[in-house]
Order: structure tokens, then sequence, then C-alpha cells
């Protein structure tokens, strides 16, 4: 999808990023075989990464700063040293762990490696632990494979980062940097990341997804989607999100999924507009439902949304669009009208666009379009809890 607007943050992300690489390089002075943290930062900038970008992540990495890690036997000297020794555990009944490393300190330095090993149709989960560090790969998980978890080492620590464009992977659909065909997959304290240069006003082909969903029944705990337009290809099937952190900047949820998002954190990073202009030039969402029969939508509960720019809640992508924010916080930066209907004034009667108990500047209804609904208790009540995505039949609490 594409829109007349871009962005660009490189100077506030610069800091940020340079801090995140410390971290990571603190911890492994190795953290890619062949490069060092120097490497990396101008590796990431070659490839337009500037998208970290929001004081949550300035604070986590504060936290992150103090900890301290737990006092392992060491043999000086060697990258493995903070390695647990018996890492992966031996199967279970009902597990296996596949352990990922870009050091090299256990069975596999890419994530696709490990997918690779899992078999096909195992009805045991396997959990793909994977540590701390970047892993400049792109990632498929294919349809034949369900069960698979990716456990990460915390969203600001573990990233699989890849940058194709539509342009560049033969359409939007297919330049997720993370693709998942498979039900039943997890992620957990994970990012993924597209860092493809972001678009200029009127790019064409220049979308950017980090990933696409494209299974039933996925889950995403504190995980990070970076990107601009197009992050979060929220595709099909029933998805829950749980404080998550989505930046972006033009349609950057979209899909046609059935999918609760839970105390996530949705920051804009469309360019700054000046005060007093009327230009927008973002969406958070383009949901995609085209008919009524389709039961899909993005339903968003105990979010808030930041950043910069001005943009609208979601935009029509499909004529019988479908999303819900409740219970939210909004800056100012969503525009007053609220919504969009694609150009297409047909869509304004078939969309569905509620808003129920938000709050802050941004949650002012009284300029919102018309097709705008303000949701009564019992209206807003199938959206708020994970009934809306039949959770009770398959989500499992997060361990
Ligand atoms: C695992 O499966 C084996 C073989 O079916 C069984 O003997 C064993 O008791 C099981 N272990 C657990 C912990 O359930
Ligand atoms: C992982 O490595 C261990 C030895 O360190 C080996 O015994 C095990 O078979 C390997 N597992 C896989 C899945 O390759
Ligand atoms: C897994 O399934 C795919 C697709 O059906 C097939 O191409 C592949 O050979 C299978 N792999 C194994 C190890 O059976
Ligand atoms: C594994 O996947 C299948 C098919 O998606 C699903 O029915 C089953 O419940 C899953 N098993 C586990 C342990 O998650
Ligand atoms: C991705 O990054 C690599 C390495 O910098 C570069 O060669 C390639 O052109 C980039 N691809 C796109 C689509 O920007
Ligand atoms: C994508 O490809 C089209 C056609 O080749 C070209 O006009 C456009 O500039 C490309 N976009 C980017 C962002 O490279
Ligand atoms: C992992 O994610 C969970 C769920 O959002 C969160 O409570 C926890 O603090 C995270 N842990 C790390 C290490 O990031
Ligand atoms: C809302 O989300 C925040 C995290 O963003 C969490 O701390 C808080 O407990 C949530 N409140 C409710 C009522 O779920
Ligand atoms: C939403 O606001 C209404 C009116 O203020 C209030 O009665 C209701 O309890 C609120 N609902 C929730 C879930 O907070
Ligand atoms: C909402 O916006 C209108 C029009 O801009 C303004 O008159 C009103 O005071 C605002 N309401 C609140 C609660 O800020
Ligand atoms: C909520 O709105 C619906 C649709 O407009 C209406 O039928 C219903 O009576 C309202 N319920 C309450 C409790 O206001
Ligand atoms: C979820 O919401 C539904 C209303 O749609 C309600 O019937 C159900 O009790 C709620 N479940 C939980 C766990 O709160």
């Amino acid at each position: 999808m594409k829109m007349m607007s871009s962005t660009s943050l490189k100077s506030i992300s610069l800091t940020l990023l340079i801090a995140i690489l410390a971290i990571l390089a603190s911890k492994h002075p190795r953290s890619h075989p062949n490069m060092n943290p120097l490497t990396s930062i101008k590796y990431l900038f070659d490839v337009g990464l500037a998208t970290f970008s929001s004081p949550i992540i300035s604070s986590i990495i504060d936290r992150h700063h103090q900890k301290k890690r737990p006092d392992h036997k060491r043999k000086k000297g060697s990258i493995c040293d903070d390695f647990p020794r018996d890492f992966p555990p031996p199967d279970t009944n009902t597990t296996s762990i596949l352990c990922v490393d870009g050091n090299g300190c256990c069975n596999f330095t890419t994530v696709q490696a490990a997918v690779d090993a899992v078999f096909n149709s195992s009805q045991k989960r396997t959990i793909i632990w994977i540590n701390s560090g970047i892993y400049y790969e792109k990632v498929m998980v294919p349809k034949t494979k369900p069960n698979i978890t990716f456990q990460g080492q915390g969203y600001t620590s573990t990233a699989i980062v890849w940058n194709d464009t539509a342009n560049s992977s033969h359409g939007t659909f297919y330049c997720g940097s993370v693709q998942v065909f498979s039900d039943n997959f997890i992620a957990k304290n994970i990012s993924f990341m597209n860092v493809a240069p972001i678009p200029s006003p009127g790019d064409i082909g220049a979308q950017a997804v980090a990933i696409r969903i494209g299974g039933d029944q996925a889950a995403f705990w504190g995980c990070g989607f970076f990107g601009a337009q197009d992050t979060l290809h929220d595709d099909r099937g029933r998805h829950y999100f749980k404080e998550c952190f989505i930046q972006g900047s033009i349609d950057f949820i979209f899909g046609n999924a059935r999918s609760l998002y839970e105390g996530c954190w949705l920051v804009s990073m469309a360019n700054p507009v000046a005060p007093g202009t009327k230009s927008i030039n973002g969406a958070v969402t383009a949901h995609g439902r085209a008919s009524k029969e389709e039961n899909t939508g993005f339903a968003f509960v105990n979010c808030t949304i930041g950043g910069t720019g001005r943009v609208w809640l979601g935009r029509a992508w499909r004529p019988f669009s479908r999303v819900v924010f409740a219970l939210t916080t909004m800056s100012d930066i969503i525009a007053p009208e609220g919504w969009n209907d694609f150009n297409d004034p047909a869509r304004d009667q078939t969309a569905f666009y509620g808003e129920y108990n938000c709050t802050g500047a941004g949650a002012n209804m009284s300029m919102r379009v018309p097709y705008a609904l303000r949701l009564n208790d019992t209206q807003a009540a199938s959206f708020l809890n994970v009934s809306f995505i039949d959770g009770d039949q398959w989500l499992q609490p997060y361990v």
C-alpha cells in the first residue's frame, strides 16, 4: 500500500542505535562471526536502519545496563564463557529445545538453520532458543512446521533483521524479514525488523515488512516490530499480541487477520508535521476485510499510541475493514477525523471503525468522520478480551 508521505528519524535514533549495539557488543565481543560491533553499526547504516526511536526503548536500555549477569563458572577469554554448559537440555515428551547463537556457542548459528532442523508436522512444541544478538537473515517458517516457538532474550537485545522491499521481492507480501506460514507459532521477547531505506514521499515499491504472520493461532509476547511502511503484516488467522512494541509510518499494522493487541505500544515514525497544517502522513492500521461474512478484525485494548507525524487510526484497505480501539491512550498525532475510507466513499457504509473509552488528546471524537462509531458497553464487549480470537480454546498463558 502506498501513500504520499514519508519518514526520517535518523538523528534521534542514531544515539539509541549505538546504545543498543554497545550493549550487544559488551555482552558478545563478536556478535556476528564476521563482524565486529563497529562493522555492524556501519552495516546497519548502510542498509538504512535508523528506526529505533522511542523513549520506551531508551528506558529499557537503562534498565538493561544495570542488570548483572549471573556468575557461571568461567574459562577466561572464550566467547562462549557465559554460555550455560548443558544447554540445550534433552527433549522431553512434550518439548524439544534447539539453540541458536551467532558466535557458534551451541548447535545453530542462524535461526533458519534451526527451523530447517525441526521435523515436519511435529505435535511436540519445538522451542528455538535464540541468544542475544542481531541475526541478519531472512527467515521462513513453512506451513509444514507447526508448534514452533522463537524465544529471544528481550526485544531490545535479540532481533532478526533483513531489508527486502516490495521491489526486491516480487511484492509487499513476500518482503517480510520473517515469514510464518505455520500454525501455533509463538514468539517471546524478540524483535523483527526490516531495515530497508525509509521511503521518501511518492516512492513506489518501498514497502518493507518486518514479519508476515500467515498461520492460525499465533501469539507474540514482549516482541518488537520495527519498520516504516507496512511493518507488521498481520495477514490471516487468529493472533494475540501482548505488550509488544510496534513501530512504523504508513499502514504499519495491516492484513486480514483476527487479532487482539493488549497493552501494546504503537509508535508512529511518520515525519513531524508543522503545527496548523492539515497534512496527514500515515496510518496505524489498514485492515483488509473484504466481505461482511468474514469475522476478521483488529482489536486494540489498553494500548498506547504515540510518536511523530499526523496519522489516521485506520484506513479501509478493503471495503469491510474492521478495527476497534478500546481503553487506549492516544497522543495528538492522531488526526482529528480519525479514519479514512481509502478514497472510496462507498466504504463509509461498510467499514466498521469503533472507539471505546479511549483517552488522551488524540481520542477526542468531536471531529471524527461520520462513520466512526462511539461504541457502547454492549457493542464493545466482544472486542475486549481473548474470546475475540477464540483464545479460550487455544491461547496458552505466558510461562
Ligand atoms: C514419556 O513417554 C514415555 C514413553 O511413552 C513414558 O514411559 C514416560 O513416562 C513419559 N514421561 C513423562 C514425564 O511423561
Ligand atoms: C546439538 O549438539 C550436541 C552436542 O553439543 C549434539 O549432541 C546434538 O545432537 C545436537 N543437536 C542437534 C539438533 O543438532
Ligand atoms: C517436509 O515437508 C515438505 C513439504 O511437504 C517436504 O518438501 C520436505 O521434504 C519435508 N521434509 C522432511 C524432512 O520430511
Ligand atoms: C501442534 O500443532 C497442531 C496443528 O497446528 C495443533 O493441533 C496442536 O495443538 C499443537 N500442539 C501443541 C503442543 O501446541
Ligand atoms: C539490503 O542491504 C544490502 C547490504 O547493504 C544491499 O546490498 C541491498 O541492496 C539491500 N537491499 C535493498 C532492497 O535495499
Ligand atoms: C521500484 O521499482 C520501480 C519500477 O522499476 C521504480 O520505478 C521504483 O523507483 C522502485 N522503487 C524503489 C524504492 O526502489
Ligand atoms: C518478556 O516479555 C514479557 C511479556 O511482555 C515481559 O513481561 C518480560 O519482561 C520480557 N522479558 C524480557 C527479558 O524482556
Ligand atoms: C495495561 O497495559 C499496561 C502495560 O502497557 C499494564 O501495565 C497494565 O496492567 C494494563 N492494564 C490492564 C487493565 O490490563
Ligand atoms: C467505559 O466508560 C463507561 C462510561 O464512562 C463506564 O461505564 C464503563 O465502565 C467503562 N468501561 C470499561 C471497561 O472501563
Ligand atoms: C474536543 O475537541 C473539540 C473541538 O476541537 C473541543 O471543542 C473540545 O473542547 C474537545 N474536548 C476535550 C475534552 O478536549
Ligand atoms: C448499544 O448500541 C446498540 C446499537 O446502536 C443499541 O442497539 C443498544 O441498545 C445500545 N446499548 C446500550 C446499553 O446502550
Ligand atoms: C470476555 O468477553 C465476553 C463478552 O464478549 C464475556 O462473555 C466473557 O466472560 C469474557 N471473558 C473473560 C475471561 O473475561
